[in-house]
């Protein structure tokens, strides 16, 4: 198939490019380049031999789509583009609806118009709020997100759903990932944050790398086994075959669906320092400090829909996790 990928020269748009071209398919990528380099696509065609178009587009700038969308003729979307951070959005939230609810609003209609109407769209476990049971299947309600950015996609997820449900052409997958760490095995490609990272393993990463003197450990009196947050933290190469495997509900006229993507397995703040320090032999030197407003106890996932339906389901752990984010950040310890 042919692939629109929004915001691929991002962290997770990169790796899932090489998984598509892995499994065949072709792409061609839109980015504003507002969280990302460029040079991650020059990257991915290190790795894979090929050569990925790039258009320097925003997805709110209509006319911008429309002179890619008129150049090619695309199977289907998947749409990463969008802001992420979690703190920012708490004091810029205007800018948060706009860019990621505005941006997909531009975007649907340009597909539409453009006779696309295929999607997939990255959601997140946030959208599940302090969750109702664990694990977390797809059954599991909609809770009350905490902060601008987990609202925007919520909002979209429902925006999606009622545009699928007004016109049923629309196939609409919603994949609701947990949480991704790790980077290419090549090192050529990772996370590559913009100033003090908000999430746990960059931060790891950094702290290892001497760059920051200590990792914060927000709260050790949670109802965890050691007191620490757990969370399902997901390889972002599995993450990447999600997508590739997305595609199959696409092509089986899905209409509305929703995948978690996670591993089912839930691990602490501290199990993160231990591994990381057990398989990669540096040391991250850490204090307990408060929790983190908006913070859970704990959230996995129950992957099983996404194994059943779609035959996807990750094979890494989290020795590989680590070993990988480390990888990455020790090749690249200023990002690109
Ligand atoms: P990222 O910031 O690395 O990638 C997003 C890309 O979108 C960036 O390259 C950015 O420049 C681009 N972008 C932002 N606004 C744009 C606009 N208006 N027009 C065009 N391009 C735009 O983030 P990521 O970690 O790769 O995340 C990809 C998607 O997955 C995002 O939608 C994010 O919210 C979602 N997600 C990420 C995580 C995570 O932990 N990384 C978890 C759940 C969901
Ligand atoms: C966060 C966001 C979520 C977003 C996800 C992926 C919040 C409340 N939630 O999820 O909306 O979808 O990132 O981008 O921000 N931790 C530390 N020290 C640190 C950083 C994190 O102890 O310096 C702990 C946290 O308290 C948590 C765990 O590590 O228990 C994971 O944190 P993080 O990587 O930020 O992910 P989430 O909080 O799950």
């Amino acid at each position: 198939m042919n692939i629109l990928v929004t915001g691929g020269a991002g962290f997770i748009g990169s790796h899932t490019l090489v998984e598509l071209y892995k499994a065949g398919h072709t792409a061609v990528v839109i980015d504003n380049l507002s969280n990302s380099n460029p040079e991650s696509l020059n990257r991915v065609e290190r790795i894979t031999g090929i050569h990925t178009p790039f258009y320097k587009v925003d997805i709110r700038d209509r006319q911008g789509l429309d002179s890619v969308l008129e150049q090619y003729k695309f199977d289907a979307c998947i749409h990463f583009a969008g802001l992420k951070a979690v703190g920012e959005s708490v004091s810029m939230p205007i800018e948060y609806y706009e860019n990621n609810i505005g941006g997909t609003l531009v975007l649907v209609q340009a597909l539409k118009a453009h006779g696309c109407r295929n999607i997939i769209f990255s959601s997140s476990a946030t959208v599940y709020g302090d969750p109702a049971f664990i694990p977390i299947t797809e059954q599991c309600p909609k809770g009350s997100c905490t902060n601008p950015y987990g609202w925007t996609k919520s909002m979209l997820e429902q925006i999606l759903t009622d545009m699928q449900k007004a016109d049923p052409a629309w196939n609409v997958v919603l994949l609701r990932y947990f949480n991704p760490i790790g980077a290419h095995p090549s090192g050529l490609i990772g996370e590559n944050p913009n100033g003090i990272p908000n999430n746990l393993m960059p931060y790891v990463t950094q702290v290892a790398v001497g760059k920051r003197p200590e990792l914060g450990v927000f709260g050790n009196d949670y109802d965890t086994p050691d007191g620490t947050g757990v969370r399902d933290y997901i390889h972002v190469v599995d993450l990447a075959a999600g997508h590739v495997a997305a595609l199959k509900a696409i092509q089986d006229n899905c209409g509305l669906a929703i995948y978690n993507l996670g591993t089912g397995h839930g691990y602490s703040v501290l199990d993160i320092v231990n591994a990381f320090q057990r398989v990669n032999g540096v040391k991250v030197p850490y204090s307990i400090k408060p929790r983190r407003p908006g913070d859970i106890a704990t959230c996995y996932s129950d992957p099983s829909k996404a194994r059943k339906e779609l035959g996807w389901q990750a094979r890494y752990g989290i020795d590989e996790m680590c070993r990988d984010s480390w990888n990455w950040q020790k090749n690249n310890p200023n990002g690109f």
